[in-house]
């Protein structure tokens, strides 16, 4: 009988669409250093800084398109006869251009936060250190993107569905960030079978029982039609 599926996605499955990933030769981290643009402590040195990098990413991502990949898992969460949850660190809205539902455990680019007040509301395409929160009128508004050194969201809710799926798939992830590095093993632990989809081998590939390996566009819609197949 079809179970429960979650699918973690990282920068690997946007790859394709025009956005760089963080780790590979050229990525984001090979361009700016962590500790400048994407933790809290960067952000009180040098909130422009850390909103003109964001700025940039928003506007790559509003013109990018979901690739083949994106269409495949919006496909398979309509079409498998039990839940799909898709679990994603991308701050993209690639997953929903391409009409499916996810889970944003590291934030959105399209979400503004006021860190004085909690505040949340769609981000202008530009935010500046200056703009004023629209509930409390604090000059403290920050993308509403987890930042390393935070929680990321959701996890109360991740957690119970690791708990209860019956496969796990990880695509595009280096498995280096904690904790989405650590899901392969929670649905281990509760019993799902798990198969990590990415351009080669990662750090945690030992922890998966399948691989497939090549390019998101090419593995990701042979596997979902596989899947959907078997289902009848
Ligand atoms: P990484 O840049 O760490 O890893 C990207 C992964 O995608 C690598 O394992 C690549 O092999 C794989 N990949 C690249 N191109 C691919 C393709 N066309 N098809 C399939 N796989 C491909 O990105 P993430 O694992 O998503 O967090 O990074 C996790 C988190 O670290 C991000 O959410 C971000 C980052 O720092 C924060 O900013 C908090």
């Amino acid at each position: 009988m079809a179970g429960k599926i979650v699918v973690l996605t990282g920068a690997g499955l946007s790859a394709e669409s025009g956005l760089g990933t963080f780790r590979d030769e050229d990525g984001l981290w090979a361009q700016h250093r962590i500790e400048d643009v994407a933790t809290p402590q960067g952000f009180a040195r040098d909130p422009g800084l850390v909103h003109d990098f964001y700025n940039s990413r928003r506007q790559q991502a509003s013109g990018a398109q979901p690739n083949a990949a994106h269409a495949a898992l919006a496909r398979l969460q309509q079409d498998w006869p039990a839940d799909v949850v898709i679990v994603t660190q991308n701050v993209d809205g690639l997953h929903e251009k391409a009409g499916a539902r996810a889970i944003h455990m590291h934030g959105r680019l399209d979400g503004a936060l006021c860190h004085a007040c909690g505040a949340r509301w769609p981000a202008p395409a530009r935010m500046a250190p200056q703009d004023p929160c629209p509930d409390c009128r604090s000059p403290a508004t920050r993308p509403d993107v987890v930042w390393f050194g935070e929680m990321p969201y959701h996890m109360d809710e991740i957690a119970l569905h690791l708990q209860a799926c019956t496969l796990f798939a990880a695509i595009g992830t280096s498995g280096q960030v904690y904790p989405a590095a650590g899901f392969v093993q929670e649905a281990a632990y509760a019993g799902a079978e798990t198969v990590e989809l990415n351009l080669n081998a990662t750090d945690i590939s030992a922890a998966f029982d399948h691989h497939l390996i090549g390019p998101a566009t090419r593995i990701v819609p042979a596997w979902v039609d596989r899947l959907l197949a078997a289902a009848g």
